[in-house]
Formats: structure tokens, sequence, C-alpha cells
């Protein structure tokens, strides 16, 4: 008999609204999502009805299921307006993720305007994709300045050796300084969006107030370089496409900050901690192409976007065991996918005979990152953790890995912080000397700019974590 791709959900199988759904975001899932993944999976198979803050949405926990999902956009939308919860106003109005779905942006469109969108991101990013670009060969320069200033600021303040977070003292000051360059933020703005970005990151209690605010500061960026184009993504983004409004390529802007900030933050934080949990003394180990493989191996046990955005059914499919209805929320998760690759304790190390690149972490499908992003993003974290273990003889956690804070929600599990005992080479750059790659030399225009920037922000942080939140 033939397969009938457009049947209806037959009347006595279960809707979402008829089954009990578990709360997923729970301190067992806070402590071990892992083990919440395998219980749903033994619950209810490939995909599983779960609450999220009160709100039901069905968790795509399957390898197979959850790429299905990704790459078939006849089915499954990205266009909150599909979300039929929404449409019938049964959302509470301060649901807490209800913010982020409103902020109308590539990530949420589909068909031909999906694909617009997603070109003039292509293009944006093509300058800085690699390092034949003077744009490219810049940004490497600078990601490489900018970690050796860092490390040069943490020897000047803490010494050559002593504890360090390399959370809030290295990666997350890190990011911020790349988006400012990145996105040609002038400096007072730069301080703005970096410290809202921080707060709506953190989800402090004013996170949402933080949100708005950055994303009118990214407006704001837009309207800036639209009067006074530079050589940066924001100014490249509206070369593109001219007719994008302040407003669209604010929220564009505000997307990519994310995925550039936090995203890129946890890659970065998840790689170095695969490392350090498997190898105290650092540096000698590490060749280039064992670093790749790292990263990939980091991604797999941990991906840096453990469930991903909201697909929504375009009509009745079934899915799993379960009849998913038109209009239904699914939430693919990588993290519980990559347990269907390998059977993965969440504190083992992963098979290395098992293919490392098989992880989901770019995503797949039409939405997947695109690839100027995904070099970009791969640049970063490869400088980043290569860095480190370039300048540091030793390092060391100073906590077992199982009593590490982690980030809890429903997207993404980052590490809080990542404290270690280290032990610095005795040659690290100190703050305002030149970098000791040898490939960096400053614009004669800027010089000492980024020793300045790594304290001004270091300082700034600093004020946000120990008052006034
Ligand atoms: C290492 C860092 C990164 C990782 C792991 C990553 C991961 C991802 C994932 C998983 C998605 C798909 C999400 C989904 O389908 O729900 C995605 C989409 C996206 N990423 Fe990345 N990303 C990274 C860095 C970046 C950077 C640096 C940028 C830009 C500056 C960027 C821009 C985007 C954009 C524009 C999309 C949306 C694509 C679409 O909807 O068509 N990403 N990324």
């Amino acid at each position: 008999m033939d397969a009938q791709p457009y049947a209806t959900a037959p009347a006595d199988s279960p809707s979402l609204a008829s089954l009990p759904v578990p709360p997923l975001l729970t301190s067992e899932f806070d402590a071990d999502p892992g083990g919440v993944y395998e219980r749903l999976r033994r619950t209810y198979g490939p995909v599983a009805p779960v609450g999220l803050m009160g709100v039901p949405v069905w968790l795509v926990l399957g390898y197979r299921e959850v790429l299905q999902v990704l790459r078939d956009e006849s089915v499954w939308r990205r266009d909150v307006r599909y979300w039929r919860a929404r449409a019938q106003g049964w959302l509470p109005a301060d649901w807490p993720l209800l913010a982020g779905y409103e902020v109308r942006q590539t990530m949420f469109m589909d068909g031909d305007e999906h694909r617009a969108a997603r070109r003039t991101h292509h293009s944006a990013l093509r300058p800085f994709q690699d390092g034949h670009t003077p744009q490219g060969w810049e940004l490497r320069a600078a990601v490489a300045r900018y970690t050796d200033e860092l490390i040069g600021v943490l020897a000047a303040e803490s010494g050559p050796t002593g504890f360090a977070d390399l959370g809030a003292q290295y990666t997350r000051p890190l990011l911020l300084m790349v988006t400012t360059r990145l996105f040609g933020c002038p400096e007072e703005l730069g301080d703005e969006l970096v410290m809202d970005l921080w707060r709506m990151l953190d989800g402090g209690s004013d996170a949402g107030a933080a949100t708005g605010r950055a994303l009118a500061a990214m407006t704001r960026l837009a309207a800036h370089r639209r009067a006074r184009p530079g050589d940066d993504l924001t100014s490249y983004m509206l070369l593109a496409d001219p007719g994008l409004s302040d407003e669209q390529l604010g929220r564009e802007l505000f997307m990519n900050a994310v995925y550039l900030n936090d995203v890129t933050g946890n890659m970065v934080l998840n790689t170095l901690l695969e490392v350090l949990r498997g190898n105290a003394t650092v540096r000698l180990g590490l060749s280039a192409g064992q670093l790749g493989e790292t990263v990939n191996r980091a991604a797999l046990v941990n991906p840096p976007v453990a469930n991903m955005c909201f697909r929504f059914a375009a009509r009745d499919v079934r899915l799993g065991n379960f009849w998913i209805r038109a209009g239904d929320a699914v939430s693919p998760s990588a993290a519980a996918a990559h347990r269907d690759l390998l059977a993965l304790d969440s504190s083992s190390p992963v098979d290395s005979t098992i293919s490392t690149r098989a992880h989901l972490g770019w995503g797949a499908g039409q939405h997947q990152c695109p690839s100027p992003a995904r070099e970009l993003g791969g640049m970063i974290v490869a400088t980043a953790v290569g860095r480190v273990f370039e300048h540091f003889a030793r390092a060391e956690l100073t906590l077992p890995s199982d009593q590490l804070p982690w980030r809890s929600g429903p997207v993404v599990r980052g590490l809080r912080l990542l404290p270690i005992r280290y032990e610095l080479h005795g040659d690290v750059p100190l703050p305002g000397a030149r970098g000791s790659s040898g490939e960096a030399p400053e614009p004669p225009e800027k010089p000492r700019a980024v020793g300045r920037e790594a304290r001004g922000l270091l300082t700034g942080l600093r004020r946000l974590m120990f008052g006034g939140r």
C-alpha cells in the first residue's frame, strides 16, 4: 500500500494536550541531563512529551528523528505563526521563552524569505570566513592578540601560578571583544552592548529588560553603520541587503551576537573541559590535528546548543511513537540524539573509534549554521583553546568534573565557570606588549588598543559580577 504522507492523526491517538507532561527543567536535569533523556527514551521512545516552564512541547530524542525534523522543512516549519498554542492565545504572556521567539529573524523564517535572509548572512560573513582576505586575516590576528592579551592580564594580576576562572577571565571577555570588533561597535556602544549581553546570557533578574536594551543597542548600531559604513559585519550586511531596516538588521545582529557569544563561548569552554578532564599536563600533547578532533569530541559529548529551537508541524505527522498534530511545537535535542550515536555516560570520554564528525553541534538541514559562520566559530574556538595550551605549562581543574556548576536552561547547557589551578610559561606577553605570536602587528593608528579593551572589559565584568546586579 502507498504511504499516505498527508494522513491526519487518528482520533484515538493521544494529543499533546491530553498527555501528562513531565517538566524537563528539574534539579535532576541540571545535574544529569543525560540521565533524564535516557529515562524519557525508555518511557516514550524517540519522541517524548515534556513541559517547558509549564508549556507542553515534544522533545525529539532519537538521532534519526532529529535529522528527519531538521531536514524536512516542508513538514517542520520555523515560523512561530505555525504554533497553534501561540495563535490560539494559550501561552502565558510572561512565559520566559516567548520574548526570544518573538524576535523575528532568519532562524524563524521559512521558504523564500528564509533563503534570502540566509544569503545576506552568507555574503556578509564571507569576507571574515578565512584568512585569505584582509578582513579575515585581520580578524584572525585580532583573536590571537586578544587571547594573548587576556592571558597577559591574568599573568599581570594573578602571577605566573595561581587560580583562574577560564569562563569569566578568558572565554567570555574574549568573545565580547571579538563581537565588538566584528560588528564594528563604536567604543561606547560596545561597552553598553557587552554588559547587556552578559546580563541576558546569564539570565539575571533583569534579563528581559537587558534583552530589550541589547536589541535596541543593535538597532542603533545598524543606524550608526548605515551612516558610517566600515569594514565590519554590520556594514557588509547592509551592503548585501540595502533594503534591511535598522530594526530588522538589529534583530539579525542580535541573533548573531547570541551565537558569537553564548554558543561559541560554550564550545570553547566545553572543549577546554574535555582536555582538562583527561590531560593535566598541557601544551606538549596537543598538536593542531588533535585540536580539531578534540573540538568535535567535546561537541559530541556536550553540544553547545543542547536542544535546538522549536519547529512547528505544518500538518499532522507521525514521529516516533506519536502522532504530532499540525501546529505542535517540537524541540530537536542534539544532546539526546548524540547519546544514540554513542552509549555515553556524561562523565566518560568518547569512544574514539566512532566518527566524531557526525555530531549535530552545527545543526543540520536548511537552518544549519551557515558555512562562513562555522568557519569563523571554528577558528575562534581553535585559537582560544590552542592559545591556552600554548601559554599554560600546567592547568588542572580545581573541582571534580562532576561538581562543576552548569547553567540550567532548555536550550544551552553551558558551564557557569571553569575553575583551574595554573602555571604559565615564562614567555607570556604582558598587557600592552606585542603578542607573542609575531603574526599580529598592531595597526599604527591603534597602538595598545587591545590592552585597553581587555582591561576595560574585565573591569566592567567585575563590576557586574560583584555588585549592581
Ligand atoms: C562555534 C560556534 C557555533 C556553533 C556551535 C553554532 C551552532 C549553530 C546551530 C546548532 C545552528 C542551528 C540552530 C537550529 O537549527 O535551531 C546555528 C544557526 C545559525 N548560526 Fe551558528 N553556531 C556557531 C557560531 C556562529 C557564529 C559565529 C555566527 C555568526 C556570527 C553564527 C550564525 C548563525 C546563524 C545566522 C544561524 C541561523 C541559520 C538559519 O536559521 O538559517 N553561528 N548555529
